[in-house]
């Protein structure tokens, strides 16, 4: 049986984590982001595809290619998130549960943090909570995809 895949889409300077502003963004590494939330989909029936890029155009690629091929999509678009009209759009495209995920509460932080446009797109966002938010985010996904599928499938399907 194929397990629903969930893209994790990390933005620029993510892959800094651990020694960039500690204070704000904590001592976990993206790895160590990626390992817990690997465990956490193992637990949910999930399969995930964790990527992290600092350019906007990969990202973007990213989210087209994920049609098709992925049942939900987490995503940190990192600074992207104030500015890219490009990642709102490819988001816009999709037509699966989109969760945003941010490790600060940005609502706490300047001014220009407090707009997101991923937020126009997005089922839900989790903020605040560190790396934990990716892993609620996760359980976001699993519900919201069993959703989609109860829906969507005949009974008696097993996927
Ligand atoms: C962030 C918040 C953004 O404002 C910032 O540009 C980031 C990380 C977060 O996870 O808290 O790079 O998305």
């Amino acid at each position: 049986m194929m397990l629903p895949k969930v893209l994790i889409l990390n933005g620029p300077n993510l892959n800094l984590l651990g020694t960039r502003e500690p204070e704000i963004y904590g001592r976990a590494t993206l790895a160590d982001l990626a390992a817990a939330c690997e465990q956490r989909a193992v637990a949910l029936g999930l399969a995930i595809d964790f990527r992290q890029s600092n350019h906007e155009g990969e990202l973007v690629d990213w989210i087209q290619g994920s049609r098709g091929t992925h049942g939900a999509i987490i995503i940190n678009a990192a600074a992207y998130t104030h500015t890219s009209v490009a990642i709102l759009d490819a988001l816009s495209a999709l037509e699966m549960p989109i969760i945003e995920v941010h490790l600060s509460n940005i609502f706490r932080r300047e001014a220009f943090r407090h707009h997101s446009y991923v937020s126009a797109v997005a089922h839900g966002v989790v903020c605040g909570f560190g790396g934990f938010g990716y892993e609620m985010a996760l359980e976001a996904a699993a519900r919201l995809i069993g959703t989609v599928f109860a829906n969507d499938q005949p009974a008696g399907s097993n996927r």
